[in-house]
């Protein structure tokens, strides 16, 4: 059995496949899950229509503020638009603060926990007992996402999609506050070749090894 608030911080760019590692361990291992990307696109969301289409910072920070779990499951979350202004809300330092409290809290579940974003294994739980930074070409995720995107939008191009997530990653990876970078005690998991079971295997594996020693 597990000892308690075991912690699995899953980190890396958009569309590398932490969302499908994080579901397939939390769903092995009975942890909880969060995808950290729902509360910042949630305040994206909520910013840009409380600011009539645009993001202002006060405006995104009251919203960060005033997020509500069931604010996470709101359709429209994961179209191309809300994850750019995920993206801008998240370089705010205030927006950041504000959602850091129900992070942790997640992630002291008696059940263990799966977190993943950008800076679990940084900022958010720098003393998670696994610690993975999911990567993959840049040309595999601008497919993947491509794919993902184009069930619900169709005419959504491939070069539309890589210049988006080009740009996502960028400002991601650049900000001051908690960017974009593996923690250094991180296992790196490149899926550009390695398939999603292989990838789930290895972080399994990893998961079983730390729980036994
Ligand atoms: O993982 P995602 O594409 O849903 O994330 C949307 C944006 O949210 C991403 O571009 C950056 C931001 N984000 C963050 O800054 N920190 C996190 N822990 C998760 C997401």
């Amino acid at each position: 059995t597990f000892p308690k608030r075991f912690v699995v911080a899953i980190d890396g760019p958009a569309a590398a496949g932490k969302g499908t590692i994080s579901r397939a361990l939390a769903a092995r291992y009975g942890f909880a899950h969060l995808d950290t990307g729902l509360l910042y696109r949630a305040t994206g969301l909520k910013a840009l229509r409380d600011g009539h289409g645009t993001i202002d910072a006060p405006v995104a920070i009251a919203a960060a503020r005033a997020l509500r779990p069931e604010d996470l499951t709101a359709d429209g979350l994961r179209t191309g638009p809300v994850g750019e202004a995920a993206s801008v809300v998240a370089a705010i330092p205030e927006v950041r603060q504000a959602l850091l409290d129900f992070q942790r809290a997640f992630a002291a579940q008696p059940s263990g926990a799966v977190l993943d974003g950008r800076d679990i294994g940084t900022v958010i739980c720098p003393d998670a007992d696994v610690k993975l930074f999911v990567t993959a070409s840049d040309a595999v995720r601008a497919r993947r996402r491509h794919a993902e995107l184009a069930k619900s939008n169709p005419a959504i191009t491939l070069e539309e999609v890589a210049g988006d997530l080009a740009r996502r990653d960028a400002r991601d990876a650049q900000r001051t506050d908690a960017p974009l970078k593996p923690a250094d005690d991180a296992l790196l998991l490149d899926t550009t070749e390695l398939t999603i079971d292989a990838a789930i295997a290895e972080a399994a594996a990893l998961i079983t090894r730390k729980r036994e020693g």
